[in-house]
């Protein structure tokens, strides 16, 4: 069985979708509800609805995909209001898990919008701390003091187990940093890695970068990221203590890459780029293939697994 917790909610498989592609309008969400996702995870939300960044702001790669979207939304009391209606959706298990991405341009948005949503029928709250492709907003995931206080600031609104999106880190002392950040607060989970941020792709036919946005630079996603993504889970899965449940992002599309992130010790997987090419056919599939690979190991459990990354 690939059953798993998190924040000690049950979920029935190990895969959902990431909060990024897909997942921004009613029809989007209520097509996650009906699919084989474990959760109906929502795109990162701002006060205001938002159209985004200008296009071209999206481009495949062969490995993957770079972005600047720019954080297009409708804005959260659009999902607010939508949250009921997701929850009875007819083609899904009733109850299904909901998870709201929170994404504001300030402290006090987020608290805003998180205080809105611990009074509402959502089961978990994310709040992201590393978008890159706003003008002028760094990802607060890499100023450890705004981290710190936006923490003291979201953490008492509710009982809504609170989640934090994190960016990649490269260096040991900032995984030292944020996780002893992070052991201040009551984080439920925690979610990494949020796309490699403000890398350039360029066309050299045409001599110009790839996307239009912040002179081209933006959030790189996919294969490029995997190697990231699985060290960012296991430094954070070494540093935390074991009640803080890591979710692993980036680069999964088979069930070997959900298998890599749950020998690093994620309690659970989120898609986004496989999920943008695939659509929700995805889920079922990875699902699948990582069952497949449990059992010719004769592993019964996500928890058998889970963290058992062995040194050569
Ligand atoms: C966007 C990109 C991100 O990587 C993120 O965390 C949030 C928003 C975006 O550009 O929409």
């Amino acid at each position: 069985s690939l059953k798993t917790h998190i924040a000690k909610l049950p979920l029935d498989s190990y895969l959902f979708n990431a909060s990024g592609p897909r997942c921004t309008t009613e029809e989007e969400l209520n097509r996650l509800a009906g699919s084989a996702s474990a959760a109906i995870m929502t795109k990162s939300c701002t006060m205001l609805p938002r159209e985004g960044n200008a296009e071209p702001r999206f481009q495949a790669l062969p490995l993957g995909s770079i972005q600047s979207m720019g954080l297009p939304n409708l804005g959260y009391e659009a999902y607010l209001e939508m949250l009921p209606r997701l929850k009875q959706a007819r083609s899904s298990r009733r109850g299904k898990p909901i998870v709201v991405s929170v994404s504001g341009f300030s402290i006090s948005d987020n608290v805003t919008m998180v205080q809105a949503f611990q009074a509402s029928s959502a089961d978990l709250i994310e709040v992201n701390f590393s978008c890159p492709n706003i003008e002028g907003k760094p990802q607060v995931g890499y100023d450890f003091e705004q981290t710190e206080r936006a923490l003291e600031a979201i953490c008492q609104l509710g009982s809504k187990p609170i989640g934090l999106k994190l960016p990649p880190y490269f260096d040991f002392s900032h995984f030292i940093t944020m996780a002893n950040i992070i052991k201040k607060f009551p984080v439920s989970f925690i979610t990494c890695i949020n796309s490699v941020g403000n890398t350039l792709v360029i066309d050299p036919e045409t001599e110009s970068a790839i996307i239009k946005p912040k002179g081209g630079f933006g959030g790189l996603c996919g294969d490029y990221i995997k190697p990231i993504g699985l060290a960012n889970v296991r430094a954070f899965s070494q540093l935390l203590p074991s009640s803080i449940d890591i979710i692993g992002v980036g680069g999964i599309k088979t069930g070997t890459d959900a298998f890599e992130y749950l020998l690093a010790g994620a309690s659970a997987v989120q898609v986004a780029t496989c999920f943008e090419k695939e659509g929700v056919e995805c889920f079922d599939r990875i699902a699948k293939e990582l069952g497949c690979i449990m059992a010719a190991k004769q592993y019964s459990s996500i928890a058998a697994v889970k963290g058992k990354l062995k040194m050569i």
